[in-house]
């Protein structure tokens, strides 16, 4: 069987990176990059830190409009998929990428395969929600990572015959890369283990500029509590730096990081303060705390079991929850009891189910 295999973002090469080398191994396996992501710290450096080998094909995209970007990834990967003639497309999550990958492949009458199906916020201001809910319904094999997504799946009338429980890909890359943080890192960035927050921020309505200089504004009153650590996306760099919106001097402002120093900052925290969608998967998997800077969520399993918490975007709701969070170490310690099932191998299962067809 010939595969292909479409990403072109951060969170779709880190989630994607434990099943390319299996695809390499069991399948006539093609991997194309749309060059959606491009700068080092949000592309290759996570192809280097993973070992992960050259792409086939570099469609070189680069930002834009939802819609210039869309279009210009279907009509290149259109050209590939002709030449390719695929029996199977691989995307993953809920990007621009993905959801050309899935339209273009579907046209060709391709099968596609969706890692990471049934996601769902109900929040259709998403950019993201509109493209899970297409890439989903375009899907002939859905690879679901719980419970909550199977049931969304089958409320939209997916038939259960396509869809496939198999757990969540970001387990076998964050496990593996927990392990090898070199803790001495947080001395070089003047940090005491469980006494600071990571904070990421990247959301297309978290990052409007009004809204943008509110979270800051509460972000710089946490500050004077506790240290927070910003890696700061590059959509929400350029947005900071044209609005000249600035953050207190108890705020390390950094450039994207790589894997492992993230993985590791972030499992050394005392809790995150986010509205990445891996991230919070990740802080389960770590069991670090999770309070999401948003006012829903497609990981509900987790704000369900109690892991994770949504405490809005708000100046009030922000500074509220997390000083009452600081001043609790009691409610911090039972987020952190609640234990969540980590299945590793993930990945393995997926090529055993791809295997089958
Ligand atoms: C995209 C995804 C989002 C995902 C996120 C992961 C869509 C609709 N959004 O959002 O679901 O959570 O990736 O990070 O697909 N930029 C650079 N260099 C880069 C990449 C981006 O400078 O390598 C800057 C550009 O100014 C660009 C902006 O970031 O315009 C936004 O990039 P884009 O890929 O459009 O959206 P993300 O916010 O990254
Ligand atoms: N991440 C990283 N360095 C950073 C910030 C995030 O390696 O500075 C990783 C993070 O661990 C997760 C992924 O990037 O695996 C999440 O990407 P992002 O938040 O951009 O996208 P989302 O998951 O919301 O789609």
């Amino acid at each position: 069987m010939k595969i292909v295999t479409v990403l072109g973002t951060r969170p779709e090469i880190i989630k994607l990176s434990p099943i390319i080398p299996l695809l390499d191994k069991e399948f006539d396996h093609i991997l194309i990059h749309t060059g959606q992501h491009y700068s080092y710290n949000m592309d290759k450096i996570f192809f280097e830190e993973l070992g992960l080998r050259d792409c086939d094909y570099s469609l070189n995209v680069g930002s834009g409009t939802h819609a210039e970007q869309t279009g210009k990834i279907m009509i290149e990967i259109e050209k590939v998929l002709l030449k390719e003639t695929p029996n199977l497309v691989i995307v993953q999550g809920d990007t621009n990428t993905s959801l050309a990958g899935t339209i273009v492949a579907s046209k060709l009458n391709i099968k596609v395969a969706h890692v990471e199906a049934g996601c769902r916020s109900f929040d259709k201001r998403m950019p993201e929600e509109i493209n899970r809910i297409v890439i989903d319904h375009c899907s002939d094999i859905l690879f679901a990572p719980d419970e909550n997504a199977i049931n969304n799946l089958n409320h939209e009338g997916i038939p259960d015959g396509i869809i496939h429980l198999v757990g969540n890909t970001s387990v076998d890359a964050c496990v593996r890369m927990a392990n090898l943080f070199d803790s001495a890192k947080l001395d070089t960035l003047n940090l005491k283990r469980k006494n600071y927050i990571v904070l990421t921020l990247h959301r297309q309505e978290n990052t409007e500029y009004i809204k943008l200089k509110e979270i800051i504004k509460a972000i710089n009153s946490i500050s004077n509590d506790i240290k927070v650590v910003f890696p700061v996306h590059l959509r929400t760099k350029k947005i900071m730096q044209s609005n000249n919106i600035k953050v207190n001097n108890n705020v390390l402002v950094t450039d994207p990081m790589g894997y492992k120093e993230f993985i590791g900052l972030v499992a050394n925290s005392k809790f995150v303060m986010t509205d990445s969608g891996g991230l919070q998967e990740e802080a389960a998997v770590l069991n670090v705390p999770c309070l999401i800077l948003r006012e829903n969520t497609e990981w509900m399993y987790l704000v369900n079991l109690g892991k994770n918490l949504i405490i809005g975007n708000s100046y009030e709701k922000i500074v509220s929850n997390v000083k009452d969070l600081l001043n609790d170490e009691k409610q911090l310690k039972k987020m952190k009891v609640i234990r969540i099932p980590i299945e590793e191998c993930i990945s393995k299962r997926i090529i055993e189910i791809l295997q089958k067809i």
